[in-house]
């Protein structure tokens, strides 16, 4: 059976920096209380032409360039979001056209902030199973365009960006160990997008009620959010076959600089086992955990053979955690250019769009 390992790695956040004091100008809060209460500094924010699939393309590219893979070579493309660009088409779909994957199964995962462990397993047990070779895993987030930013409850703490994966099969051994995934669907209302779905679609009252914006019960998430990731994180390390004395590093999602202070105590862990990066980026829930792992791997504290496990919990509720030996690379030959695939792939997408619309014309015409 092959095994699933992590060959590329990449992130995008948009340009756009908010700080607190900028969040103060908006609503009644300070930047001592939201250092304080949540370890946030600052967070990016979108710019007009930044969306969910354009930086979730950017970080794509980057992991492919880190494998050294073509886009043309992917299998499958899973991209987790809560913010997709469309009900439907999903936006896995619009990641495809844009890089000019051509072989690729693409599917939206919504798993909120624990989408990515969601993916990244997912990805990994179709590789396992041995019917995909290269799979590209995407956590991509535009969470300010859903935030209510006179909720100064809610509004301080997310952030946009986009992290991506590129996993390959290999009959090496290491890569993803093991995984759990959890849901408690009774505690659904307490963090929310009530409008917009097929319970409520959008109506001038919806929109006027502010229903198409994030609301959150804070207290409520945070006591569930310090019980479950202590225990995920064990019952990974359990499923893999390991103890917390094998692993080297935590990655956490990065929603609240306590819930992981609370998670390092329940695992009687110290903080610098934990990568933390939530001062910069704030949440971006899905895209949280993959933002962080690639930092840490760009700055070099995640080497190769080092064991990690990966642990999140969001909106679902959904919790989870992902156990893995990180590799690095495959070794490959040739200088790939995912980007020219990029270039490319525009000309390929219109082209398609054009032969599309003369079909339909002669189509039209026997009809
Ligand atoms: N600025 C200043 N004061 C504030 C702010 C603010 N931004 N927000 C709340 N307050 C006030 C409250 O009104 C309250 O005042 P009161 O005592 O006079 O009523 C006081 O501060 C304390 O409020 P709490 O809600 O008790 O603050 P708490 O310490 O719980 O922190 C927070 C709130 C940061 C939202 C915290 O509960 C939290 O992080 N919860 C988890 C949220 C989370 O992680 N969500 C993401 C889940 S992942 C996903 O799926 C997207």
């Amino acid at each position: 059976m092959p095994y699933a390992h992590i060959t590329g790695w990449g992130m995008a956040a948009p340009e756009g920096v908010m700080t607190n004091d900028d969040i103060a100008k908006i609503v009644d809060t300070n930047d001592q209380w939201i250092r304080e209460r949540t370890g946030i500094r600052e967070r990016r924010i979108a710019g007009a032409s930044d969306f969910t699939s354009t930086l979730g393309v950017e970080a794509s590219i980057k992991a492919l360039k880190v494998a050294n893979v073509r886009p043309t070579d992917i299998d499958l493309i899973i991209c987790s979001t809560s913010t997709p660009e469309y009900m439907f088409p999903a936006t896995a779909c619009l990641i495809q056209d844009q890089l000019g994957a051509t072989k690729a199964g693409a599917f939206d995962l919504l798993a909120a902030c624990t989408g990515f462990i969601y993916a990244l397993n997912m990805g990994a047990q179709a590789i396992r199973s041995g019917s995909v070779k290269t799979a590209l895993i995407i956590g991509s987030e535009t969470l300010s365009r859903f935030v209510n930013w006179k909720d100064r409850n809610t509004c301080i703490l997310f952030g946009d960006g986009a992290g991506a994966f590129v996993l390959q099969a290999s009959e090496r051994p290491g890569g993803v160990l093991s995984a759990v995934m959890h849901s408690d669907g009774s505690g659904g209302d307490l963090l929310t997008l009530p409008a917009g779905g097929s319970h409520a679609p959008a109506t001038e009252s919806t929109v006027h009620e502010g229903l198409h914006c994030i609301r959150m019960d804070g207290k409520e998430v945070f006591r569930f959010a310090t019980r479950v990731m202590a225990s995920a994180t064990l019952e990974a390390l359990d499923a893999a076959g390991l103890k917390v004395e094998d692993i080297k590093w935590i990655v956490p999602h990065q929603a609240n600089i306590r819930i992981i202070e609370a998670a390092a105590r329940g695992l009687k862990l110290p903080m610098d086992r934990f990568i933390v990066n939530l001062d910069r980026y704030g949440n971006t829930s899905t895209a949280s955990i993959p933002i962080a792992m690639v930092e840490a791997i760009e700055k070099g504290q995640i080497k190769e053979g080092e064991k990690l496990v990966m642990v999140g919990f969001g909106a679902g509720l959904t919790w989870g955690a992902l156990a893995a030996e990180w590799t690095g690379p495959l070794p490959s030959k040739g200088h790939v250019r995912p980007e020219q695939y990029r270039r490319l792939g525009r000309v390929r997408s219109l082209v398609r769009r054009a032969i599309r619309f003369i079909e339909g014309l002669l189509y039209r015409r026997e009809l």
